[in-house]
């Protein structure tokens, strides 16, 4: 993943299109400002891997048009993305947050408080593969958000598929790699996992999948 400022530029877009993106949607509240700043005082070597303000809109709008009512995170961070998914939620919703490291989450523990959605929210610490394989195997969650080790995507999709609902949507950032998958040469771990997971999505019948040119890459594929 690389290092950019994701508020001033984008890995993919022509130079100055961001900015415009994120200033024509709608803004991030106090609350998700304070945290993205947080996030770069206390982890300025990683802050990078919070999700942009335009994303974490986007999130919401899906989980509220869709009218999930409970929702998976895999790579959670400090609770950027979690926030704004919670917040499409409705009050009685459910979000269950996977992500392996614990003083990353503390934060976000903080802010769910904070932000009064601390009911709405779980966090199971530990492998993200094994914490999602030890849930029952059935059609539960309306939306998932798929943002942690990219080696792994393609274990995540295969075990979330059959715990979302018909019509729910797995979206899964960082697809484009900071255009790095159409570079043949580039033989990263993280490039060429990705690739290939792009690649089986296209023809996975279990979903229908658009790639979108948003933040770093998104892809959204509805369950059938
Ligand atoms: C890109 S960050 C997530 C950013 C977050 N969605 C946000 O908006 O701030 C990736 C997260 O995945 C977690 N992670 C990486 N590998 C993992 C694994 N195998 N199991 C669980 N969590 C993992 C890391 O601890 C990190 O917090």
């Amino acid at each position: 993943m690389s290092n950019f400022d994701r508020a001033t530029d984008s890995p993919i877009l022509a130079h100055g299109i961001q900015p415009y993106v994120v200033a024509h949607s709608s803004p991030p509240d106090e609350l998700l400002t304070e945290l993205a700043e947080e996030t770069r005082r206390r982890f300025s070597e990683v802050s990078h891997m919070r999700i942009g303000a335009e994303l974490g809109t986007l999130l919401t709008i899906l989980t509220a048009s869709t009218g999930t009512r409970r929702a998976i995170e895999i790579g959670t961070f400090t609770g950027y993305s979690s926030i704004c998914i919670a917040r499409g939620l409705p009050a009685d919703g459910q979000l269950l947050c996977c992500d392996a490291s614990e003083e990353w989450t503390s934060l976000a523990r903080a802010y769910w408080t904070r932000s009064g959605l601390d009911d709405r929210i779980e966090l199971r610490l530990g492998p993200a593969a094994a914490t999602i394989a030890a849930l029952p195997a059935e059609p539960t969650y309306g939306i998932a958000f798929v943002d942690a080790d990219k080696t792994s995507y393609q274990a995540y999709f295969d075990l979330l598929v059959p715990r979302m609902r018909t019509g729910g949507l797995i979206v899964a950032d960082n697809v484009l790699q900071g255009g790095n998958v159409l570079d043949e040469t580039n033989q990263q771990a993280n490039v060429q996992a990705i690739r290939a997971f792009n690649q089986a999505v296209t023809t996975d019948d279990r979903v229908q999948a658009v790639l979108l040119a948003v933040s770093d890459g998104l892809t959204i594929a509805r369950k059938l």
